[in-house]
């Protein structure tokens, strides 16, 4: 079952609609977003992106900087708002859990969305430094009115998830980066939505102590079974954790598939590449 669907997504960056279409036409006859940049000095994010990630899939967004893979999640929480296209999300917020198209919520809604659906870690954690470790991650929790008692009850459970036991009372200066990102994954995981988006999460980590959040992480999800969308510039690591892969190029989709699948069947030489540098 799909849990997200992106349908012909373009983002050109603070372009008002006529020139928009002006440079998403450029970009239909194959022009591609260096050359736009330099022509008319706007900026496309992403090209007519068609993307389905299915419910309880971890899904990896891999792409070299400046690819899409930031605009690309943004979508999914509604950050930011596609030139064309549509977002598909199933939400708890139905009755039935069947897919809203969020761009027709409005800002009540749309906060309602968020909170219910998806919950997100970020690359530099985004801790809050005067809260301690538990209330960080009770957070989400306490803005939705969950009482004091249980939300604090159910934030000690997840830092016991992540391997935080003993530490609830800390403040997360006093954390080394590893553990701080395991509150940040604590906090997301704490708000109980079937969402879960990681920009970069694990990127401003020591390579020993990423790998073992990444360990971490696939753990989590073989009990959980979250949909989650996880962002990396890194082949290894979307190799090591993404059940399917889709590899972003200025902003297009290049390809999707499982590792096994990019590597025996690549559409081009730009994803051979990546495979053949990772054997
Ligand atoms: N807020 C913004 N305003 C204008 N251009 C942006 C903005 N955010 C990203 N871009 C541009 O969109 C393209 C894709 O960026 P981004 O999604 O951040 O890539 P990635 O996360 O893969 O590094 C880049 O050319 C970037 O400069
Ligand atoms: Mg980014």
């Amino acid at each position: 079952m799909s849990q997200i669907r992106l349908s012909n997504i373009s983002k050109v960056y603070d372009a008002r609609p006529a020139t928009a279409n002006k440079i998403l036409a450029m970009m239909a006859q194959g022009a591609d977003s260096i050359q736009v940049k330099e022509q008319t000095g706007y900026s496309v994010g992403l090209y007519d992106i068609n993307l389905t990630i299915d419910s309880g899939e971890l899904h990896c967004i891999m792409g070299l900087s400046g690819s899409g893979k930031s605009t690309l999640v943004r979508h999914i929480n509604r950050l930011i708002d596609p030139t064309t296209g549509e977002i598909w999300i199933d939400s708890p917020l139905n009755p039935d859990g069947t897919a809203i198209n969020i761009l027709t919520l409005n800002d009540k809604a749309l906060q309602k969305f968020r909170q219910s659906t998806v919950s997100m870690v970020f690359q530099h954690f985004g801790l809050v430094p005067h809260m301690t470790v538990v209330q960080n991650v009770a957070y989400g929790l306490r803005v939705r009115g969950v009482k004091k008692s249980q939300r604090h009850e159910i934030a000690r459970h997840w830092l016991n998830e992540v391997g935080l036991d003993g530490l609830e009372d800390s403040y997360p200066d006093e954390l080394s980066g590893g553990m701080q990102q395991r509150v940040g994954l604590a906090r997301a995981l704490a708000v109980d939505t079937p969402i879960m988006l990681m920009d970069e999460a694990f990127s401003a980590l020591d390579p020993l102590i990423r790998n073992q959040l990444q360990d971490q992480l696939l753990e989590l999800q073989s009990k959980l079974k979250k949909t989650i969308v996880f962002i990396t510039h890194d082949i290894d690591e979307a190799i090591k954790v993404g059940q399917r892969i889709s590899i972003l190029n200025q902003g297009r989709l290049v390809q999707t598939g499982t590792a096994m699948e990019l590597k025996n069947n690549p559409v081009n030489d730009y994803i051979a590449e990546f495979m053949n540098a990772n054997t």
